[in-house]
């Protein structure tokens, strides 16, 4: 309903543009005109809804819940269009459903997820977040809902075999990862920090780094996309992905919890998990 509405607003706009461009080439204009009037009236609705957005941002109890993420992280959040999608999404969804509550997700640097929770203006980050000792210092973190691992990635036929073969070597890691803070324990190793993960196994594809540390279902996905590279099968940290949000915020944090226990219960969590990541 809303959408015609714009529709028809934007093509009446349209309308009145033409006539005061005058008649010559009219037919072709108005063709032209259509087509773009459905484009339009699909940016307009984009804009209402991101406006609708910025006005609920920090509304925990008001019915939306503002998420942030950093979608470059397949399976767990990535672009697929325009949507946002990935086993932290469903998850998300899923417990904002429990509580009754809207979802809104919004995508940003890594790095800038905890600073976003801490000012309020998201009410909780779901990123394939591993709960550590600093980061408990600045959120806090829901029950734990995934196991996960730090892996390394190298070309194929490389000398680096195990992670003690690391020392010396340049890593490729994204910025503020646990894969930037535990590769920082490498003896003289080299890090080079890139926004994305993906990056910095494009780098290692051209040879620009020897090893990449990043999660392990992420690392499967871009081993997939990038020939020539493997996944070494030791692993070089095991942890545990939690939703944070902001430190204090105990009503959020229970009702979060409460909906995860109902979700690893039902077996829905499984069942999210097993959609995105298939075939092992
Ligand atoms: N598990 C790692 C960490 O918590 C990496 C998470 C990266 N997540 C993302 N959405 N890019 O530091």
């Amino acid at each position: 309903m809303k959408k015609n509405k714009i529709a028809v607003a934007v093509a009446l706009c349209m309308a009145a543009v033409l006539t005061a461009c005058g008649g010559t080439a009219k037919t072709e204009t108005t063709k032209a005109a259509g087509a773009e009037t459905t484009k339009a009236a699909g940016a307009e609705t984009t804009k209402a809804a991101e406006t609708t957005k910025a006005g609920a941002e920090s509304s925990a109890a008001g019915g939306k819940l503002v998420m942030v993420t950093n979608a470059e992280f397949p399976p767990y959040e990535y672009h697929d269009n325009n949507d946002i999608v990935g086993i932290d999404a469903d998850i998300a969804k899923a417990i904002a459903d429990k509580m009754g509550m809207e979802l809104e997700i919004q995508d940003m640097a890594f790095d800038s997820l905890i600073p976003a929770v801490q000012s309020g203006k998201a009410d909780f980050t779901a990123a394939g977040m591993t709960v550590n000792e600093d980061r408990k210092k600045n959120v806090d973190f829901t029950d734990t809902y995934a196991q996960a691992a730090q892996v390394i990635i190298v070309k194929d036929g490389s000398e680096i075999k195990a992670p003690a073969d690391l020392d010396g070597k340049k890593i490729g890691v994204q910025t503020g990862t646990t894969g930037d803070i535990y590769a920082g324990d490498i003896k003289d190793g080299n890090i080079q920090r890139f926004n994305k993960g993906m990056e910095a196994v494009m780098a290692l594809s051209q040879g620009k780094v020897d090893a990449v540390v990043i999660d392990r279902e992420p690392a499967k996905v871009f081993v997939k996309e990038n020939a020539g590279l493997k996944i070494l099968d030791e692993a070089f940290t095991e942890e545990e992905y939690a939703i944070a949000v902001k430190k204090g915020n105990t009503e959020l944090l229970e009702k979060m919890n409460a909906a995860i226990k109902e979700l690893k219960d039902s077996g829905e969590l499984q069942k999210i998990v097993d959609k995105y990541i298939t075939a092992k």
